[in-house]
């Protein structure tokens, strides 16, 4: 019957519509409260540029952790969790003093390749992924 076919089209174009809709709403959530965009923000940059090596992993190599969170775990033995998304202590000042400066196997970061604003949102990201563990 065409007037069924009719109905479930627009009822489709209704629902796509209610989905933009929704959307919005949440992005616009987000900026006004500027936290979350700051700790999405952060996600995606510690996604690219630190997780290789501070993932829980197993790297791709076959080796049971990534080159960070095994240094890691040797450096506190326990005291402190390896995986820096678990950890409460690493605030942007803290992360700004390794991250510039490099330690150990970790390479330096200047700052084209990662911005102070990039340290301030992974920071922001690791506190948020800290407490939601
Ligand atoms: C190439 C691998 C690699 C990358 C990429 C990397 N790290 Fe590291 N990171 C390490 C290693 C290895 C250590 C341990 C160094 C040591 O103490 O021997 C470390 C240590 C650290 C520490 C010190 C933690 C502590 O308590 O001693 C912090 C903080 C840190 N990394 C943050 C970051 C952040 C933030 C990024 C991304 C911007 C990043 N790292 C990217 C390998 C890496």
């Amino acid at each position: 019957m065409s007037s069924g076919f009719h109905g479930g089209l627009i009822a489709g174009l209704v629902g796509i519509g209610l989905l933009f809709a929704a959307t919005g709403a949440v992005s616009a959530a987000g900026q006004a409260t500027g936290t979350g965009d700051a700790v999405a923000r952060g996600h995606g940059v510690f996604v690219h540029q630190c997780a290789p090596c501070h993932g829980a992993g197993p790297g791709d190599d076959g080796s049971p952790r990534l080159p960070g969170t095994a240094a890691l775990v040797l450096k506190y033995q326990g005291e402190q969790p390896p995986e820096l998304e678990k950890r409460t202590d690493l605030n942007a000042d803290i992360l700004r003093l390794f991250v510039r400066q490099g330690v150990g196997a970790m390479p330096m970061f200047r700052k084209a390749e990662l911005s102070d604003r990039d340290i301030d949102d992974i920071a922001a990201y690791l506190k948020a992924s800290a407490a939601s563990r």
